[in-house]
């Protein structure tokens, strides 16, 4: 079984190395387009086989997807990160072009693979892939998908398990809609252990909570100068991990919606079965008006940048202005 990582940046790279020390797959291949760089960390991650104890081959291309055949997966990272004062929909105007331009390529090798998108801004760079790969071959929504619920979820969990002083192992939660400032934590289906998180932390505090996670990307954009890399790296692995397994995990993952949540024809973070054919299934929780508010204002913001990609004249089709979300 072989998996593709497009892009060998700082999430490419990360998100290769938790794939082959997980030892899921016999090959994956790197592509990028930095000649030598790229050729450089595969040699570089096969290096550390025998000593971290897996078999993936690993190989780095620059720009040949023939040697990305027969792929199951396919993560797709190309792309611009984040500069500080820059939010993630200021990279659209490159990222579309990239992810329209690697997703054809790859697709065209591997028209069975599962893709995973990871390049922002994420949900509409998701809902490119998926009119790109059918501009190449007949692709069903729910074999392309976006991460950023895990990594969105992941730190929201942190902040609670440093809140607690308590393992993040031990909590559990839900976060729903779009990657950006939107997103939204449901602490109705977050708990510790199974005992909600609302009889463990203070309301202001799971507040503040709440606003942190929101802004967690820019928090470490703001320390680094980039966008993070470890965590992002790690969660589109578990995605891997799930799929190749048929683990049929739930994870909130970027899904193309037909009517779930009332919301027709847009990409957003929402619960899923993930399983060897993709996305298995929708989960739909039973919202409560305050929570459904939340999660169409952040469907509002995604609706706006599909609209600046329609803009762009990329494809033929174009769904920003179609479906506007409904009022709750
Ligand atoms: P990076 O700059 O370290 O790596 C990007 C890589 O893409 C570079 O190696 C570059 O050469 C390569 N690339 C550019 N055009 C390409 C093409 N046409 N074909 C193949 N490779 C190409 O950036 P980093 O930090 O790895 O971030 C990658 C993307 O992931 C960014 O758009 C970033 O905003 C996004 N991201 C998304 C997250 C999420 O939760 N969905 C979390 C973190 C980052
Ligand atoms: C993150 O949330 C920037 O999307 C990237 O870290």
């Amino acid at each position: 079984m072989k998996v593709t990582v497009i892009g060998a940046g700082n999430v490419g790279a990360t998100c290769a190395n938790e794939i082959i020390n997980k030892d899921l797959v016999n090959e994956l291949v790197l592509v990028d387009i930095n000649e030598g760089m790229v050729q450089g960390k595969a040699l570089d991650l096969w290096q550390t086989s025998s000593i971290l104890q897996f078999d993936t081959r690993v190989r780095g291309v620059t720009n040949d997807y023939a040697a990305t055949a027969g792929s199951e997966v396919i993560v797709i990272t190309s792309g611009l990160p984040r500069k500080p004062g820059m939010s993630r929909n200021d990279l659209i105007a490159t990222n579309a072009k990239i992810v329209k331009d690697v997703t054809k390529k790859a697709i065209v090798h591997s028209p069975q693979a599962k893709i995973i998108v990871v390049s922002n801004p994420l949900d509409v760079m998701t809902y490119a892939a998926y009119l790109a790969a059918n501009e190449v071959v007949p692709k069903r929504s729910n074999e392309i998908f976006g991460m950023a619920g895990i990594l969105d979820t992941a730190r929201y969990k942190a902040f609670i398990a440093e809140e607690l002083e308590m393992s993040p192992k031990s909590i559990h939660a839900i976060l729903m809609g779009g990657h950006g400032d939107t997103m939204v934590p449901l602490p109705r289906y977050t708990s510790v252990a199974s005992i909600p998180v609302r009889e463990l932390i203070d309301e202001d505090v799971l507040q503040s909570i709440i606003e942190r996670t929101k802004s967690g990307g820019g928090e470490i954009v703001k320390l680094m100068g980039t966008s993070a890399w470890y965590a992002p790296g790690a969660a589109a692995a578990q995605m891997v991990e799930a799929i190749v397994k048929d683990s049929r995990r739930i994870f909130p993952v970027c899904a193309h919606l037909n009517g779930e949540y009332g919301l027709e024809d847009i990409y957003l973070g929402v619960p899923v079965i993930l399983g060897k054919k993709g996305i298995e299934k929708i989960i739909e929780l039973d919202l409560n008006k305050e929570e459904k508010e939340l999660l169409y204002g952040s469907a509002r913001s995604v609706k706006e940048v599909m609209i600046i990609l329609d803009d762009m004249n990329l494809f033929d089709q174009k769904y920003g202005r179609l479906n506007p979300v409904p009022k709750v």
